[in-house]
């Protein structure tokens, strides 16, 4: 099955207003491959809904939610308010949350679940430790990940989709082999199809961990790598759009 490729940037806590005409860049050039290769960018919540203003019509998220609808939760956003200041979707389960924040995997699904149900696209991202990886055991707890991370409901289609990060190639400049990535891959496929019958297929998985305009063509022609969750690469249009430009392809 053919899925056209989602090349979302996550801005981490980057980006103020003087960021606009980088987003602006960026949505311009989405624009021009409009039907080719599908383009957002997460970005502090803070920036939300200043650029969601910028760029009408561009795919704006957050970058995580809490999954009530509301109540006594200092700090914390939830879908409504996402959806309020204007943006479409949200990436929920970062290594970085679920570390500092302590997410385990079931806080992870609730809220997958949550974004779901209010109608903003979910990422789901899952990855292994380097231990685990050198351990020999990543396949096995990325799978395990995945299995308990899984929105139960209101997951196939485009609106849903899977980052798998291996932790240790985030931010470092190193990146699994091709033969590593296309294992990964294929399992976590098996386990979307395992999970949600034929519909499994249509569910995006993107790679992510030290994307660059040099390594993305590489990476997105990897059987089933849907697209690429990229984060310090995205902050930069020169940067960003050579990513996006090779996914288009
Ligand atoms: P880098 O692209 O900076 O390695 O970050 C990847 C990431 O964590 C995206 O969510």
């Amino acid at each position: 099955m053919t899925r056209r490729k989602l090349v979302a940037g996550n801005w981490k806590m980057h980006g103020t207003s003087a960021d606009l005409d980088e987003i602006r860049a960026i949505a311009d050039a989405a624009e021009r491959l409009k039907g080719r290769v599908d383009v957002a960018l997460c970005v502090p919540a803070t920036l939300i809904h200043r650029a969601s203003d910028a760029v009408p019509g561009f795919p704006i998220g957050g970058q995580d939610l809490h999954h009530q609808e509301k109540g006594a939760h200092t700090g914390d956003i939830c879908a409504a308010m996402l959806h309020d200041a204007g943006a479409s979707l949200v990436i929920v389960g970062h290594s970085e949350r679920r570390d500092a924040h302590r997410e385990e995997d079931e806080h992870v699904r609730a809220k997958a679940e949550s974004g779901l149900r209010s109608g903003l696209s979910v990422i789901l991202c899952v990855g292994e430790s380097d231990a685990d990886r050198s351990a020999g055991r990543a396949v096995e707890v990325v799978s395990r990940q995945l299995d308990a991370s899984l929105p139960r409901e209101g997951a196939a289609g485009s609106n849903f989709s899977v980052a798998y990060e291996p932790i240790w190639a985030i931010g470092t400049g190193k990146i699994p082999s091709t033969a590593e990535i296309a294992e990964m891959h294929s399992a976590l496929r098996e386990r979307l199809i395992a999970a949600y019958g034929a519909e499994g297929q249509s569910v995006r998985i993107l790679y992510g961990g030290s994307v660059k305009p040099s390594n993305a063509s590489e990476i997105f022609a990897i059987d089933d790598v849907d697209g690429a969750l990229v984060g310090g690469a995205s902050l930069k249009a020169s940067d960003f759009l050579p990513i996006v430009e090779a996914a288009a392809t």
